[in-house]
């Protein structure tokens, strides 16, 4: 991978406020001089976790994490380090300038922004075609028979893909791009699997296109629906999953929804991309929805970083029940807090705000009750209670369901509040429970044995490299007060062999060697972020620490003490040896001129640093 050069890296940081770039994923409040949240990286109730803008960092007193915003990018997102740094460029407007060229990473970078050139143009392209195109008027009335204009479709950059594929691929050889890499978008794919000789198809035919975005807004894939029925086809075809789209890690509209979900403290999940929009357009807008597939582990983890509440808004029939089910049993794990709306019967987000307006809507959203609730308000009304084998069946069904429940309290209340409306014993059904439990945790161990088949294991997190008491402090030092650096840069010279003796004193070598500018947050962020990583560990451990008020005195007595505790010690060697029985007169002469030049050292040293 090339190296991005460290004067990039400053430039980088220097061009990103942590504050903000932390507050765009999760909301901080404001304390003292710094701001806090709850972490992100560790589960817990009361915040631990600290942005401090004056240092440009962040830290966690709760997990230990912490580190720069480049540190923080790595490991919200889960990114190496040249990828992180490229990110905050990219936010930042910063070009990268990397030092050695790598041909592989290269080549990867080339293609995925290929691919969004690809997909961000192709939309513009097919929204102007929707908005403007003589063969599109049916798209437009269709458009208008769903009670939307030119504004939604602009907001949501909604397209229309001809029927005729040469339009797409004529527009696309214009625009230079291959046929491999319209396949690589998903867009079109080879006609013959094995066999480019074949020729390829277009993925969509008349179709009106939705784009699908990544949180940053980038455009990842499409989900086009249908304009006229045709049994042939599904109503809605989305993009295959591709390097740059993965459905199990996307939501639509996330990108839109992320800043009010932390506002409204709750996520409104629902099944269709029609119906967030709808949502969104009348100013509910924290809704998202999966991409027509279930809600998975890493949805679970991605929507966790605005909200632990979420409100479902499916079909109220028992296939909404039965997607109700899995996403409550993928979130609910994770610490999630699940209601769910009432929905009339057969009505959609979409066709009930048309039909009663958003207000009404809006009120049944409020009004969203505790997913049990209603779920054993469903079962109840379309079950015979009467029957024993009924009730059974339900207990057990619902026993399953209470497995994912983790919070113990809230687990013992479930079983009594099911226990009670179903009129069996709390006893009973408990004993169901943990039933469930046992066969819930064998899957499970299975599952996360055959994840871990597939997936590399994750590297162990380094040790923080030793570093002696007094060379940390004079570290925090040289990094926080530039001062103090110019002060140790001029002690070089005493310091260079004290410092060779003892743990960690390279790396105090090493920032008086590149002095970092102490003032500059971004500097010396930039000097940590290019040090070996247990360095950068340690490091980060020190600057933790309280600077105190005269930094400069502070310098001065440590180094006094660490030159001299240095140089008695090597003193006390050499007496020791001068002790020895059968010492040989040349050498005995050459330890007595040794611990001359130190006892000459240590008058020099008392003279210079005692005042
Ligand atoms: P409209 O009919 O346009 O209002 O869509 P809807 O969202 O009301 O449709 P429905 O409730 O039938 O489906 C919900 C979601 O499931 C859709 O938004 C799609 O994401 C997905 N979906 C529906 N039909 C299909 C299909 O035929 N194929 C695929 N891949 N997904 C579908
Ligand atoms: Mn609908």
């Amino acid at each position: 991978m090339g190296r991005i050069p460290e004067e990039t890296i400053e430039l980088v940081l220097a061009s990103t406020d942590i504050v903000d770039l932390v507050g765009s994923y999760l909301p901080l409040k404001r304390a003292g001089s710094n701001f806090k949240a709850n972490c992100p990286f560790h589960n817990e109730k009361t915040p631990s976790f600290m942005v401090n803008p004056a240092r440009q960092s962040y830290h966690c007193f709760g997990c230990g994490e912490g580190g720069s915003a480049i540190g923080f990018v790595m490991a919200y997102e889960n990114l190496p380090f040249p990828d992180a740094v490229k990110k905050l460029a990219a936010r930042a407007g910063v070009m990268i300038q990397e030092e050695a060229y790598d041909p592989e990473a290269d080549k990867r970078r080339k293609k995925r922004s290929r691919l969004l050139d690809l997909h961000n143009q192709w939309a513009r392209h097919m929204h102007s075609l929707l908005l403007e195109s003589p063969d599109a008027q049916h798209a437009r009335d269709y458009l208008k028979s769903r009670g939307y204009g030119k504004g939604m479709a602009e907001r949501w950059v909604v397209g229309w893909m001809p029927n005729n594929p040469n339009v797409f691929l004529d527009w696309a050889r214009e625009k230079g791009f291959t046929g491999r890499e319209l396949c690589d978008s998903g867009l079109a794919a080879l006609k013959d699997q094995n066999s480019a000789r074949g020729g390829i198809y277009v993925r969509f035919r008349d179709r009106l296109m939705f784009p699908i975005h990544n949180d940053y807004g980038d455009i990842i894939a499409f989900s086009g629906r249908q304009l006229r029925e045709d049994p042939n086809t599904g109503k809605y075809i989305n993009s295959p999953e591709t390097i740059l789209f993965k459905k199990s890690k996307v939501f639509f509209a996330l990108d839109k929804a992320r800043r009010s979900m932390t506002k409204d403290k709750f996520a409104l999940l629902c099944e269709g991309q029609l119906d967030v929009i709808a949502c969104h357009e009348n100013g509910i807008t924290s809704a998202i929805a999966t991409q027509g597939t279930a809600c998975t582990p890493d949805h679970a983890r991605l929507l966790k970083r605005y909200t632990s509440d979420v409100v479902i808004c499916f079909d109220a029939d028992s296939a909404g029940f039965a997607a109700a089910d899995k996403a409550f049993a993928i979130l609910a794990p994770e610490g999630m807090h699940i209601r769910m709306v009432q929905m009339p019967q057969g009505e959609d987000p979409d066709s009930l705000i048309k039909k009663q307006g958003a207000e009404a809507f809006r009120q049944l959203v409020e009004s969203a009750q505790e997913y049990f609730s209603v779920k054993l308000a469903h079962e109840t009304s379309i079950r015979d209670l009467n029957s024993v084998r009924e009730r059974a069946a339900l207990a057990n069904d619902l026993a399953s369901l209470i497995v994912h429940v983790g919070d113990k309290m809230t687990k013992e209340a479930l079983i009594n509040q099911v226990a009670t409306r179903l009129g069996i014993g709390a006893e009973e059904l408990r004993g169901g429970v943990v039933q469930a439990e046992k066969e819930a945790a064998k899957s499970k161990f299975f599952e996360q044995r055959q994840r871990n088949r597939d997936e590399k294991p994750e590297p162990i997190k380094s040790q923080p490299t030793e570093i002696n008491g007094s060379v940390a402090y004079l570290c925090h030092l040289a990094l926080t007060s530039q001062e103090s650096q110019d002060w140790l840069s001029e002690q070089l010279e005493s310091l260079i062999e004290p410092l060779d003796s003892l743990p960690g004193g390279s790396i105090l070598r090493k920032i008086l060697s590149k002095s970092p500018d102490a003032s500059k947050p971004a500097a010396i962020q930039a000097f940590i972020s290019a040090m070996a990583e247990e360095d950068q560990i340690a490091l980060r451990r020190i600057l933790e620490q309280e600077t105190p008020p005269d930094a400069v005195r502070a310098a001065e007595e440590t180094t006094a003490m660490l030159v001299s505790t240095h140089f008695q010690n090597k003193e006390a060697a050499i007496r020791a040896k001068l002790a020895q029985p059968d010492l040989s007169p040349e050498h005995m002469v050459a330890l007595m001129n040794e611990a001359k030049d130190l006892q000459d050292i240590l008058k020099n040293l008392q003279q210079r640093f005692i005042r």
